[in-house]
């Protein structure tokens, strides 16, 4: 499931390498459900799969990583990817964690990722060599 959510969310940009990245999550989801699956949620509306949202916290309580989040295009523009972030921040803030942290890439693909970590109050702190773009905000 989580690899047809991806799959969906990420059709523009779909390649080899990417396909590769996506696979190995969803293998890891499953194959680990106690750490990797327990820190991945699936979003539905009406019991409908139509996004997901996942974390890292192994450098917790200093730091926890946003991972892979998406929303399915048919269900964007809703609020979905928002509420998703607010989830995790509120995960983290349950789990002690300091500092909420995600990357994305400056990339016309990635705007509507770069309006949503910054509707939900990230700073952006640096943009890397690559093209990608971190995020922060502190967790009170
Ligand atoms: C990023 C993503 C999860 C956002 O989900 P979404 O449900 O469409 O987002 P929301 O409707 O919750 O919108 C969140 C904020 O971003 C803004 N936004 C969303 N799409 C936008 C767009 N195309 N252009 C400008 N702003 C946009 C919204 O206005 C909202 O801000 P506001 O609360 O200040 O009004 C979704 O677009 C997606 O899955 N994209 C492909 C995969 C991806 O980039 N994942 C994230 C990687 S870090």
């Amino acid at each position: 499931m989580v690899f047809c959510l991806l799959k969906l969310a990420w059709e523009p940009l779909w390649n080899p390498k990417l396909e590769k990245n996506i696979r190995q999550f969803d293998s890891e989801v499953t194959e680990h459900p106690d750490t990797v699956g327990a820190c991945t949620f699936v979003t539905c509306l009406d019991s409908e799969p139509v996004g997901m949202g996942s974390y890292d916290p192994r450098q917790e309580p200093e730091r926890g990583i946003i991972g892979w989040n998406c929303v399915v295009p048919e269900h964007q523009g809703k609020g979905l990817g928002k509420a998703q972030i607010q989830e995790l921040l509120r995960i983290f803030r349950n789990r002690g964690i300091r500092k909420a942290c995600v990357t994305t890439t400056d990339e016309e693909f990635f705007v509507p990722a770069q309006r949503t970590c910054e509707a939900c109050g990230f700073d952006r702190v640096r943009k890397t060599k690559d093209n990608n773009i971190e995020y922060e905000l502190e967790l009170k």
